[in-house]
């Protein structure tokens, strides 16, 4: 099996999502050892910022555009085959001023490519070309938002992925980790137990 692991952090070595992630990590090598994973720190380094020289780059047809934009285009191929070859996606998300990382959200405008990851029928409607993928989205948050209006990341990770294909979206939340020592220990033991039971053989 392929896994594909998206870290968004920026705190590094002080980060709940990257240390959830490393959780989920060490049980699919324990699980599958044969398997692949691959580790994008989209943070240590980052995808160019979606400005318009970035999307210019991918909605320039490919006999005109520079080698600047050509290079733009050849790295999100490459993201996207890369997205397309994982069986497991593994996405860790801190909450940050109630968003995903801009990050992440570069990443996400790279791979969201119509006529490749998704496309449009003859009636309009929309159809997402990565199909197929178990999708584990770790989310880690200082405050505590899910199921409720204050959780402005859940529903719009579960619209994005699902548009692309990936409509096999299991959440695991770490809540509450900036409320304290006891809530911190607590929201990452839960997390911790429900990747064990989620990636369990
Ligand atoms: C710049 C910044 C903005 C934050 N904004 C929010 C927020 O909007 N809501 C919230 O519940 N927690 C917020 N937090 C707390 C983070 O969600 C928390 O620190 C979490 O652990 C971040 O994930 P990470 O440790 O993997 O980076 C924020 C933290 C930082 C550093």
């Amino acid at each position: 099996m392929n896994t594909l692991v998206l870290l968004s952090s920026i705190l590094g070595d002080a980060s709940r999502s990257n240390h959830l992630a490393q959780h989920a990590i060490a049980r699919v090598k324990a699980t599958d050892p044969t398997g692949t994973v691959t580790i994008r720190d989209l943070a240590a380094e980052p995808l160019p910022y979606f400005d318009a020289a970035t999307a210019g780059s991918l909605f320039t047809p490919a006999e005109s555009r520079t080698a600047a934009q050509q290079a733009v285009v050849d790295l999100s191929d490459t993201l996207v085959a890369e997205l397309q070859a994982a069986d497991r996606v593994i996405i860790a998300v801190p909450v940050y001023n109630f968003g995903i990382p801009a990050q992440l959200k570069s990443y996400f405008d790279l791979v969201a490519r119509a006529g490749i990851t998704f496309r449009y029928t003859a009636e309009g409607k929309p159809e997402g070309l990565v199909t197929g993928k178990d999708v584990i989205v770790i989310i880690a948050r200082g405050g505590v938002a899910l199921g409720t209006p204050m959780d402005t990341i859940t529903p719009y990770l579960q619209t994005f992925l699902g548009f692309l294909g990936m409509t096999q979206v299991t959440v695991v939340a770490a809540e509450g980790v900036k409320m304290g020592e006891a809530a911190l220990n607590q929201a990452l033991q839960g997390a911790r137990a429900d990747l064990e039971r989620l990636l369990a053989a």
